[in-house]
């Protein structure tokens, strides 16, 4: 086993069943913002993997832009506390903002993401999500697009992070206890 298998316990999600689900997702998206503008806003550093996968599903134009948000520090726990550490490049005002996040856990950054953005006076803001976590929900976030949902353990893998590493794995596993006890 390589070094990064080691570190694992289960392998939740393939890369195969994420790469379907979000073409699946990507087609939907390109129906219902059919003959208008879009503009996709990646959430630093977690969704960039779905951000990548997404984008490439779509055939038609779409923007990218990213913002960096962070709500965990290096720990596994929320704080609550969401610092924006990159401010969008882009004046969202009467654009359409779909944000693309890799997971939702707590529901705390992305609450306070689309107030945030709402503030901005877009056209409209909706969500897409590679991941929730629904029995870990403190805050009920509306979701329009959502890949899967998954139970409330430690995931690591295609974006998500402990400690910033797992990021590169191509599917979505559970951390060994060894490596955050
Ligand atoms: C993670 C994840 C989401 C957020 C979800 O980001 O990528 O953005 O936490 O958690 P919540 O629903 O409880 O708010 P993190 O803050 O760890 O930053 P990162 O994307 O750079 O890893
Ligand atoms: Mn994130
Ligand atoms: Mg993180």
């Amino acid at each position: 086993a390589s070094d990064i298998d080691k570190d694992l316990t289960e392998i939740l999600v393939t890369e195969e069943q994420i790469l379907t689900r979000l073409r699946e997702m990507a087609e939907e998206i390109e129906r219902d913002y059919e003959g208008k503008d879009l503009l996709v806003v990646g959430v630093l550093k977690g969704a960039v993997m779905v951000m990548a996968d997404l984008a490439r599903s779509f055939s038609r134009h779409v923007e990218m832009d990213w913002m960096a948000v962070s709500s965990y520090g290096s720990g596994t726990k929320s704080s609550g506390v969401v610092r924006i550490l990159k401010d969008l490049d882009t004046d969202i005002s009467n654009r359409h903002v779909l944000i693309v996040e890799d997971i939702i856990d707590t529901g705390l950054t992305l609450t306070w993401l689309v107030s945030n953005l709402q503030s901005r006076k877009p056209a409209s803001v909706e969500i897409c999500t590679a991941f929730r976590k629904p029995d870990a929900a403190k805050m009920a976030v509306p979701v329009k697009y959502i890949g899967f949902d998954i139970p409330d353990e430690f995931v690591v893998g295609y974006g998500l992070d402990f400690a910033e590493k797992y990021r590169n794995l191509r599917c979505v596993a559970t951390l060994a206890p060894h490596v955050y006890s």
